[in-house]
């Protein structure tokens, strides 16, 4: 999952009405739990083949799968049992109603943020899966990248997400595959790299109008305005939307850029033309292509993934774009991405989020973003790392 926090402040701060109480009961017991949370037992991970706490920095653990595959036959070929009112079912995606559903359950339950302002609403484009190849160190491996873990509001603190946890492991299991990939705001043994979110404004009024951000001390709205507004035209000659024709040139730069990390995603041309290919409200992709030479040699992409803005009059949505794959080879990273937000300024976007991860530090606090407040852990499941990653040493970005 992505980050729905907003950032903490806008250039200092005056204090948000829509702030809860610091005394309260119920404030003073999530701080509790948070700062318990590195030290809490976890009674499910605990028995899952996923690198304990108490194996921190012992380097004499080799790196690779916790647990060796085991032959289809042996895994369990019976559904995990539910509470006996329920049954799995198995969501055909291509089906419109089933579609609907899943996507209604998300809008409706998915991830909030801390004060619940804001609550994913992921369009139905992002609800399949496909197996995924991650590379690690001079490994590759095929993958499941988990996503979209929802239990409904009612049914929460019930121990269900195990459930659903064993259950999905089987299922993938029985497709051959022994390691996963996934993110999620809470902590859990243990993550592999642990990555803030940077939010970079477009529309600051609406931000601040809706919660999002505040208006910094010292800071009126029409300076903040100014502080945040971009030119209305590109600066990179040859920027221009990437098409099915740039596959192959796409992915070699992709290929080669992401070679340098120790945890990264291994595109085939296939992969970038799922993953990468401009679609409407979902991805967007651009590139570089040199005027004199017709070379592709910069790149830059971000997916759409708006926020339903919870208990506003004025406004339903609040329009994200996340920074996906960036490449520069000829261009500044520094322009490169200044483009990127000049496009998605002008498709409405009302804010632009970011990552940590790969080179993106080079350009975040130059080209106005803010740090968020909220983090993002990245786990793997049955393969260990000796050592945990930096941010920067992390190529893989899951939607
Ligand atoms: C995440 C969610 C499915 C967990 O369900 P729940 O009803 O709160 O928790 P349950 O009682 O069923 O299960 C608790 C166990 O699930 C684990 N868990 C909670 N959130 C998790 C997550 N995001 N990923 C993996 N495991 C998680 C807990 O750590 C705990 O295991 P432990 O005892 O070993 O620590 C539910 O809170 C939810 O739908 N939240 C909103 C959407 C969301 O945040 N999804 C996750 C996106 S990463």
């Amino acid at each position: 999952m992505a980050d729905n926090n907003p950032p903490p402040e806008e250039n200092q701060i005056v204090e948000s009405s829509t702030t809860k109480d610091d005394t309260s009961l119920e404030t003073i017991v999530r701080r509790f739990q948070e700062s318990m949370s590195d030290s809490k037992t976890h009674k499910f991970w605990e028995t899952q083949p996923v690198g304990q706490f108490k194996d921190i920095g012992d380097t004499s653990l080799p790196e690779g799968p916790i647990e060796p595959a085991t032959p289809l036959s042996e895994v369990k070929q019976d559904p995990y049992n539910l509470p006996s009112v329920y049954e799995w079912t198995t969501c055909d995606m291509a089906s419109d109603d089933i579609c609907s559903e899943v996507y209604n359950l998300l809008r409706s339950n998915y991830v909030e943020d801390d004060e619940n302002m804001f609550r994913f609403n992921y369009s139905k484009e992002f609800l399949s899966g496909v197996p995924a190849r991650i590379r690690v160190r001079d490994e590759v491996v095929k993958m499941a990248e988990i996503n979209f873990l929802c239990v409904h509001k009612k049914l929460r603190s019930k121990r269900l997400a195990p459930v659903m946890i064993k259950e999905v492991t089987r299922r993938v299991h029985l497709e051959n595959i022994w390691q996963a990939a996934y993110t999620a705001g809470v902590v859990l043994p243990t993550p592999i790299t642990t990555c803030q979110y940077w939010h970079r404004s477009l529309n600051p009024k609406k931000l601040i109008d809706v919660g999002f951000s505040r208006l910094g001390a010292r800071m009126t709205m029409s300076r903040t305005i100014k502080l945040y507004k971009l030119p209305e035209a590109l600066v990179t000659p040859g920027f221009r939307k990437m098409e099915l024709l740039d596959v192959p040139a796409v992915t070699r730069l992709l290929r080669n850029y992401l070679s340098q990390f120790g945890v990264a995603t291994d595109f085939d041309e296939n992969d970038v033309e799922h993953w990468l290919l401009p679609r409407e409200d979902v991805v967007d992709s651009y590139l570089v292509e040199s005027p004199e030479t017709h070379d592709v040699t910069d790149f830059c992409s971000f997916y759409t993934l708006p926020s339903t803005i919870l208990g506003n009059p004025n406004y339903t949505t609040l329009k994200a774009a996340y920074s996906y794959y960036n490449v520069a080879t000829q261009t500044s990273f520094l322009q490169l991405m200044n483009d990127a937000l000049i496009v998605s300024k002008q498709k409405g976007f009302d804010v632009f989020n970011a990552l940590d991860v790969m080179h993106n530090e080079s350009f975040l606090k130059e080209l106005k973003f803010g740090p968020g407040d909220g983090q993002l852990h990245y786990y793997l499941y049955n393969y260990r790392l000796r050592s945990a990653l930096k941010p920067s040493e992390l190529g893989l970005v899951l939607l």
